[in-house]
C-alpha cells in the first residue's frame, strides 16, 4: 500500500491523495495508510509512453543500455517505452525479444514494449517473422533507423501486420532523396555549403505509404514528422478515413534548420531540424488533432561519435528526460495542460490500441507528479542516460516530474 498525499489533478488546485496498492490506483482521499509520500504540492498525470526511443540494447551499450534508458524514462516521467529494434544485432529475433522484456522487468523502472524490426536485419527486402515476434511480446513493428525503400515488401508487411492487428511504424525518408544531406535542404544548408535534405524526401514517401495504407487498409503511424507538406498529407489521408497515425517530436518543434549555424552535429537528426514555419505549423497539428502524439525518439550516441564533423557524426538527439519540461515550458500556454498530457498518454495508448491511461481507481498505478512551477537549470551532467549533453544544457526549464511510480513502484523520486 502507499499514499501520494498533496497532489493535485489537473485543472483542479484541490490538494488531495491518491492511495496505490498492488500496482493498481485504490481511490482517491482514502484513510492514509502504508507508506506515505509527500506529492508537495505537484500535480498527479498518468505516467507517459514513449512510443520511439533509441535504448541501445543489445550490442551498443556504450551509447546507452536497458538500465540507463529506463531509468532515464522514469526520470522523465515515463511509465511505458517502445524501445527500437535498430540495435546489433537487430530485433528481428523472438529470443531477442523475450530476453529485453525479461531483462526489463528485473529492473523496476519503466516498463519496456520492445519493437521488432519489420523485416530481417533492417534490410528491408525479406519480412521478419512477425506472429513469432509478436508472441514474444513485440509491440510494434518498425525499420526505423531504415527507410522501407522497398514498397512491395512494404506492402506485404502491412498486409500481413494487419492480420496480426498490429501497428507497422515508419521512419519516412525517400533514401534516395534524401541522399547524403545532413541537414534540411533551403537557404542555410546553402549559406553553410552543406549537402541538404528536402522536403520532398519526407513528403513523397509519406504520400507512397498513405497509398499503401489505402490499399490494404492495415494500421500505419508515421514517426518523427517534421515538414508541413508532410503532415497535411497525413491529414489528408485521415480525412479520407484511413487508418493513419502521426507522431512530432518536441526537438522539431523547439529547434530550426539555423541551429546548424554552430556546425554543431548535436542537431544532427534524422529527420532533420526544419524550418520555423513548419515547426509553428507542427504546433498547429498538436492543437487541431491531426498528430496523434510525441514522442521523442531518444536517440543516444558517445559524445566522441557526436563530436565528429557533420557530415561524418552519426543522426540523433537524446532527451528523453527533458521531453515533458521543454514542452511545458515552450508551449505549456498554447496547448494548455490537459492536451499537452493527452498527447503523452492517451495519444500514444490510442496509436497502438493500448487501454487508456486513466487516474481512476482500479486503473494501472503508472502515475507522474509533476513540479509545473519550479524553474531548474537543465544539467546534463545529472541525467541518467548516458548520452550527458544536450542542446538544452543551461536552459532554465518548468515542469520537472518529481515521483514516477511504475505497477505501484517507485520508478524515479527526485532526490534535491
Ligand atoms: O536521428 C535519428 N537517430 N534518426 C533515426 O532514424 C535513427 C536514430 C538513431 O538510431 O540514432
Amino acid at each position: 500500500m502507499l499514499t501520494i498525499t498533496n497532489i493535485k489533478r489537473a485543472g483542479s488546485d484541490a490538494l488531495e491523495s491518491i492511495t496505490i496498492e498492488e500496482g493498481l490506483i485504490k481511490g482517491w482521499n482514502l484513510p492514509v495508510e502504508g507508506k506515505v509520500i509527500d506529492g508537495q504540492g505537484g500535480t498527479l498525470a498518468p505516467a507517459f509512453t514513449e512510443l520511439h526511443a533509441h535504448l541501445r540494447e543489445p550490442g551498443q551499450t556504450e551509447k546507452e543500455d536497458l538500465a540507463s534508458g529506463l531509468a532515464a524514462a522514469a526520470a522523465g516521467g515515463y511509465g511505458t517505452v517502445v524501445s527500437m529494434p535498430n540495435t546489433r544485432p537487430v530485433v528481428d529475433d523472438p529470443a531477442i525479444v523475450r530476453a529485453l522484456i525479461e531483462k526489463a522487468q528485473g529492473l523496476g523502472l519503466a516498463r519496456l514494449r520492445p519493437a521488432a524490426a519489420l523485416t530481417k536485419g533492417q534490410q528491408g527486402e525479406q519480412l521478419a517473422e512477425l506472429s513469432y515476434l509478436k508472441a514474444a511480446g513485440a509491440a510494434m513493428f518498425t525499420d526505423d533507423g531504415q527507410t522501407n525503400e522497398n514498397a512491395r515488401t512494404l506492402r506485404l508487411g502491412l498486409e500481413y501486420a494487419g492480420s496480426l492487428d498490429m501497428v507497422i511504424s515508419v521512419h519516412a525518408e525517400d533514401a534516395s532523396l534524401r541522399a547524403g544531406g545532413v541537414m534540411n535542404e533551403g537557404p542555410v544548408s546553402e549559406a553553410l555549403g552543406l549537402p541538404g535534405n528536402p522536403v520532398a524526401a519526407e513528403a513523397a514517401r509519406v504520400a507512397r505509404d498513405m497509398e499503401l495504407v489505402a490499399q490494404t487498409g492495415a494500421r500505419l503511424h508515421v514517426q518523427h514528422l517534421s515538414t508541413a507538406r508532410a503532415l497535411d498529407i497525413v491529414r489528408e489521408a485521415k480525412g479520407r478515413g484511413l487508418p493513419v497515425t502521426c507522431e512530432v517530436c518536441p526537438h522539431h518543434l523547439t529547434l530550426t534548420d539555423e541551429a546548424l549555424r554552430s556546425f554543431d552535429a548535436i542537431y544532427k537528426v534524422a529527420p532533420p531540424l526544419r524550418t520555423q514555419a513548419d515547426a509553428d505549423y507542427l504546433l498547429q497539428g498538436l492543437l487541431d488533432g491531426s498528430v496523434d502524439c510525441l514522442a521523442t525518439d531518444h536517440a543516444p550516441h558517445t559524445r566522441a561519435e557526436k563530436e565528429r564533423d557533420l557530415l561524418e557524426a552519426p543522426s540523433g538527439i537524446a532527451y528523453i528526460e527533458l521531453a515533458f519540461p521543454l514542452m511545458w515550458t515552450r508551449f505549456g500556454e498554447q496547448l494548455g495542460l490537459d492536451r499537452l498530457i493527452d498527447l503523452m498518454t492517451v495519444g500514444p495508448a490510442r496509436v497502438m490500441g493500448w487501454p487508456e491511461p486513466s487516474l481512476e481507481a482500479g486503473a494501472p498505478a503508472d502515475v507522474v507528479v509533476l513540479d509545473l512551477q519550479t524553474e531548474r537549470e537543465v544539467n546534463p551532467a545529472q541525467f541518467k542516460s548516458k548520452a550527458k549533453f544536450t542542446p538544452w544544457a543551461g536552459e532554465r526549464l518548468r515542469g520537472w516530474p518529481t515521483l514516477t511510480i511504475v505497477a505501484g513502484q517507485v520508478a524515479y523520486q527526485r532526490q534535491d
